[in-house]
């Protein structure tokens, strides 16, 4: 039963990847922030480039989405599920792409550079401003933890379609044909 439509194997592959990279770089963020240690260095070197990817995939996964519409939800989804479903998904495409750009933002007005990869770098999207690179700074921050919550809130209702009411949507975004999640 509960014959259901899944994302296309591209969507899928990336969501997945992405949800992985979101997921480290998170962790990484936190990481940098509680360390006064040299290791700072090291998950920076590794936050910028992996961030900036981000984006870039983000930017694809948004052209992509706008052109290929989602599955169609269960018809019996109540009214304010399908809302709060949509609502909180521009808010993870608004958030994939609005945090890496504030941190490349706040990375310029603080007049560091912009490192990818050794003399990899980007150019500075804003002047050298210590006030903006304070506010920026506090922004990535707020839109990072931002983002977490509409993750947690995500995660808790797919975890409530993949367990509870196995009605198809968990298995639309499934790696593979997601069987173990239609009855
Ligand atoms: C989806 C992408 C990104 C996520 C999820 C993310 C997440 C985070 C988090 C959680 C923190 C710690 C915030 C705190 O508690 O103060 C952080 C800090 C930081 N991020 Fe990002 N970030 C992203 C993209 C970027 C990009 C693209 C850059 C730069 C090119 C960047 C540069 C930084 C820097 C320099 C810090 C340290 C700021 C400080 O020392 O206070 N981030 N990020
Ligand atoms: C690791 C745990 C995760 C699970 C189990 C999960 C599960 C799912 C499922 C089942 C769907 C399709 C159902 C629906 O339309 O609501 C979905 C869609 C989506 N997920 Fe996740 N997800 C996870 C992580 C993430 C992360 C970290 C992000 C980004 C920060 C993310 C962003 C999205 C977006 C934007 C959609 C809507 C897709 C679209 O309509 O284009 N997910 N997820």
């Amino acid at each position: 039963m509960n014959a259901h439509k899944q994302f296309s194997p591209f969507a899928r592959l990336l969501h997945w990847t992405m949800a992985a990279m979101i997921l480290a770089m998170l962790f990484i963020g936190v990481g940098m922030v509680s360390t006064v240690s040299e290791r700072y260095h090291t998950l920076v070197t590794i936050h910028r480039p992996l961030g900036i990817a981000i984006l870039v995939l983000a930017a694809i996964r948004l052209i992509y989405r706008l052109m290929h519409p989602a599955p169609p939800l269960p018809a019996d989804m109540p009214g304010w599920q399908r809302l709060a479903a949509h609502l909180s998904h521009i808010a993870l495409y608004a958030l994939m792409i609005a945090l890496p750009l504030v941190g490349w933002a706040m990375l310029s007005a603080g007049a560091y550079p912009v490192v990818l990869y050794r003399a990899l770098h980007l150019p500075a999207i804003l002047p050298p401003d210590p006030m903006l690179y304070a506010v920026l700074r506090q922004t990535h921050r707020i839109l990072a933890y931002l983002l977490f919550a509409t993750f947690l809130a995500h995660l808790g209702a797919a975890m409530l379609h993949a367990l509870i009411y196995r009605d198809g949507v968990f298995a639309s975004m499934a790696p593979g044909r997601g069987k173990a999640a239609i009855e």
